[in-house]
């Protein structure tokens, strides 16, 4: 078992250990003071509501459950107001504790519930996928989706804890687990040559890498949380390959999944620093070869034009200005504040 505690304001445990979920009662117990709000998506549910409910069945717990669709869809204003009208039709207080059981979109909505109902209440992240153990579920980022783009409503708000059980992994669709292979390459891009190393042999949803893999990512996050949880400057690194991600996910309509946008993010990133000097092309190569041994796309099929209008609605854009992830080796990027004007550029040696 991996436990790594998130110094933050609260702070709270992410504990990885593999069959967890199977006595998930006695985890979760010393988290919880009253009823459990159960927010998780219908594949979730297929899988793993009927074990889930029966534990807490017999040992008493007393719950609520609202299912949401999959997809990136649910993470909207309409479903976020179905929630809070179920939790108050059920009565919902403040003493209970929201339990977000799924990946990334169940993790993200959930927290943002729990931290506007009845001003705020507790909730706990049990992920279910590969990117929710190793980047969404940790770090307090909540938010639903606006038209106009991504994670535009929300707040930051930190879980009372993070319980992870990667066997939970292994019903994973393998699209959906290669997104979070991509974010875990990203912390060994970012941080971590001999963790990048690891993604030479492609990582499978069984495999016994798993659990020290997450951990390793999630000890890299939780310095960079912990030196600036609210996201005003350090924690910016983060979003490496995302600015070009989400902007490919809206342009492809959500088709594009978020890790296969952010792979493809990421090696634009790599082929431009390479252009310009900032990383060697021995780096840029195994970045973008090992992105593509995982099964993950390197390719962008969307013009520059088309990424820009995307992008200039993106947050990290502020006024005429954008702060971008550049990557200077494997396991050292750094940030930099750019005219959006000179990010066409970056784009266009992206793209060669
Ligand atoms: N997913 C990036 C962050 O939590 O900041």
């Amino acid at each position: 078992m991996g436990v790594i505690h998130i110094k933050t304001n609260p702070n709270y445990p992410v504990i990885i250990e593999k069959g967890m979920f199977k006595k998930l009662r006695k985890s979760l117990k010393p988290f919880i003071k009253g009823k459990v709000m159960i927010i998780t998506d219908e594949n979730v549910h297929s899988y793993y509501g009927s074990d889930l409910l029966d534990q807490m069945n017999k040992n008493g717990i007393k719950w609520e459950m609202y299912i949401i669709s999959p997809g990136e869809e649910s993470k909207s204003l309409k479903v976020y107001s179905e929630i809070v009208e179920f939790m108050a039709e059920n009565n919902i207080q403040r003493k209970d504790t929201v339990l977000a059981f799924g990946g990334g979109v169940v993790g993200d909505i959930s927290g943002f519930v729990a931290g506007t109902f009845l001003r705020g209440i507790e909730y706990i992240q049990v992920p279910t996928t590969l990117l929710a153990a190793v980047d969404s579920s940790v770090g307090g980022k909540t938010a639903v989706n606006l038209k106009k783009g991504k994670n535009l409503v929300g707040i930051f708000n930190q879980p009372k804890a993070v319980l992870c059980d990667p066997d939970l992994l292994s019903t994973m669709e393998e699209k959906y687990f290669q997104d979070g292979v991509a974010e875990s390459i990203k912390y060994g891009i970012l941080f971590d040559r001999e963790l990048f190393d690891e993604f030479q042999i492609p990582l499978d949803k069984k495999d016994e890498r798993l659990s020290n893999i997450i951990e390793k990512c999630i000890e890299h996050k939780a310095r960079v949380v912990e030196a600036d949880e609210l996201e005003k400057e350090e924690r910016q690194i983060l979003n490496l390959g995302h600015t070009i991600g989400h902007a490919i996910e809206k342009a492809s309509n959500f088709k594009i999944s978020h890790g296969h946008g952010v792979s493809i993010g990421t090696a634009m990133m790599a082929r431009a620093c390479e252009k310009l000097s900032i990383l060697d092309k021995n780096d840029m190569k195994k970045i973008i070869e090992v992105i593509q041994k995982n099964g993950l796309p390197t390719q962008c099929n969307y013009s520059v034009e088309e990424l820009l209008n995307h992008i200039e609605s993106d947050k990290k854009c502020i006024g005429e200005e954008i702060t971008i992830v550049e990557i200077k080796e494997i396991g050292k990027c750094r940030l930099n504040k750019i005219p959006i004007n000179s990010f066409k550029y970056y784009l266009e040696k992206g793209m060669e």
